[in-house]
């Protein structure tokens, strides 16, 4: 997995229709980093977004434990991707130096592992202070 580019992971999926699933995270090889923080994020109104920041340090993985994520991300380069987690078999790896808007559908739980402890001098809040890092 290259820590400059998102990426979308399939996670491995234990179990069957009847009794449900199981999905994990476990071990370097799927993720890149020793996690220092675990949050989560729900109770948004649907279609609200979030995010709205840029991390200079901080790399995420991100998985919607249910209903509906719209990610938006722009790198400093002016690259532009979008991506749709709806299922909690899925999670996105956001690297640092991402500008992220994301929208919330169907009380949507977001479930973040990050890199690093919380530091609000980590966050470009201004989207046109962000745009002149390019
Ligand atoms: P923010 O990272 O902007 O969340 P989102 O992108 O989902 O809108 O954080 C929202 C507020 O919560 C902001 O005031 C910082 C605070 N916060 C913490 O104090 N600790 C944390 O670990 C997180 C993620 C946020």
């Amino acid at each position: 997995m290259s820590r400059n580019k998102p990426c979308l992971l399939e996670l491995p999926k234990i179990g069957e229709k009847d009794i449900g699933f199981i999905s994990l995270i476990e071990g370097e090889n799927l993720l890149p980093f020793v996690p220092k923080r675990i949050y989560w994020v729900y109770d948004v109104l649907n279609g609200n977004k979030r995010g709205g920041h840029y991390h200079n340090d901080l790399e995420q993985i991100i998985i919607c434990l249910s209903g509906k994520l719209i990610i938006s991300l722009e790198s400093v380069s002016g690259e532009k991707d979008r991506y749709i987690l709806n299922h909690p078999s899925k999670a996105l790896y956001l690297p640092a130096k991402y500008w992220r808007d994301i929208v919330f559908e169907d009380n949507a739980v977001l479930l973040c592992i990050a890199s690093e402890n919380y530091n609000e001098n980590d966050y470009i809040r201004d989207y046109k202070e962000f745009l002149n890092k390019n």
